[in-house]
């Protein structure tokens, strides 16, 4: 009697509980037409808007970071997302220096995050040189710009899922039901400075006080997953799962890679198809992986479940001046930004054929 009365109880809360924590939605076939509906010059142009204007020496405290930072802020007042800026001056071996971690959010308050991130500082080599980072992480940067302009539109359409469980969830307005949107962190480079912003944000309490279920919730609290994007752009990737609590949204990524893949949407890398090892290596989510030391730490060191893409190995021109244009692959760029655009759509449960 007992163990019926607990499964009873179990069917009854475990729907709720997934809508809580288990934002996610596949699209449907019209939704994805309509969100990869890209040719190859329009997302050659991606490259030209976005990525060239990042691709300077832009090390932290100087008027090149400064440029690129006036570029990122530009892009996001167009379309009236919410800038946050984070600035701290730091002692560094070459004395004090600036740094700015800028955040930009779309309906800032909503009171659940879904946070994709990227340093857009060049690191700094003594003496200087041009290093311009492009994997490292311009690339990166380029992408999140795209992707919001291209979810933009769709981040205001309430959550209309099929799914009988979730009928009448609105984005806009239901205070019991989580109102998810998307945040971009956009931080200097090293853990240093998202330190600094996970510390602000775990003493920072949401905007919207007016409803009492989140009256003591912080904006650390409200991300739900943070995606930590970094050393992309050359050919061939390879991505492994790192942790336990994001599994399931790498089996989700690995999942889109192979429809769009089968779809003929996103390019084989090669002339042979049957040479291409998919992107997204699912024999990694078995085993544990020695986690990769990067700007994610801090936010998982206070208990935000995250999600590393980071290509490993890293790129041969990893930390050298050669990590510019050049070492791009144009039809890498085009398949990795339409992966997480798709995978930023279903998580937040965007469709735009609803709409
Ligand atoms: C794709 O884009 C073209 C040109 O912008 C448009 O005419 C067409 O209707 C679009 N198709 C879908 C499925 O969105
Ligand atoms: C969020 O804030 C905007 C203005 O900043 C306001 O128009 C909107 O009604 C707010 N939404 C909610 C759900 O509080």
């Amino acid at each position: 009697m007992i163990q019926i009365k607990t499964v009873f109880l179990a069917l009854l809360i475990l729907p709720y509980y997934c809508q809580w924590i288990l934002a996610y939605k596949s699209l449907t076939e019209e939704g994805l037409q309509v969100l990869t509906n890209i040719t190859e010059s329009e997302s050659l142009e991606t490259l030209d808007k976005y990525l060239k204007q990042i691709l300077i020496p832009r090390v932290s405290d100087t008027d090149g970071n400064r440029k690129v930072q006036e570029f990122i802020k530009s892009k996001f007042k167009e379309l009236g997302w919410t800038i946050e800026e984070d600035t701290f001056k730091d002692q560094t071996p070459y004395g004090e220096k600036t740094f700015n971690n800028i955040i930009v959010t779309k309906n800032a308050n909503l009171t659940n995050r879904f946070v994709m991130a990227a340093h857009f500082d060049s690191k700094y080599f003594d003496p200087p040189n041009n290093f311009v980072g492009a994997t490292d992480s311009a690339v990166p940067c380029a992408m999140l710009i795209d992707l919001a302009y291209r979810l933009d539109q769709y981040l205001t359409q309430p959550i209309r899922s099929t799914d009988p469980g979730r009928t009448n969830i609105y984005r806009t307005f239901n205070p019991m039901q989580p109102k998810l949107t998307l945040t971009l962190p956009f931080t200097s480079i090293d853990q240093h400075c998202s330190r600094h912003l996970a510390k602000k944000w775990e003493k920072t309490y949401l905007l919207t006080v007016d409803v009492p279920e989140i009256k003591s919730k912080t904006v650390l609290g409200s991300i739900e997953t943070l995606v930590l994007l970094d050393l992309l752009g050359v050919k061939q990737p390879s991505f492994a799962n790192y942790f336990k609590t994001t599994s399931w949204l790498f089996s989700k990524l690995a999942d889109i890679e192979n429809r769009l893949y089968e779809k003929r949407i996103i390019k084989p890398g090669s002339e042979d198809s049957f040479d291409d090892e998919p992107y997204f290596d699912t024999s990694t989510l078995h085993s544990s992986q020695a986690h990769i030391e990067d700007d994610h730490l801090p936010f998982l060191q206070r208990g935000v479940p995250v999600l590393h893409i980071i290509a490993y190995p890293f790129p041969a021109v990893w930390h050298t001046t050669l990590d510019n244009f050049d070492a791009i692959d144009p039809d890498t760029f085009f398949n990795l930004n339409t992966i997480f655009r798709i995978f930023a759509a279903e998580y937040l449960e965007i469709d735009p054929s609803l709409s």
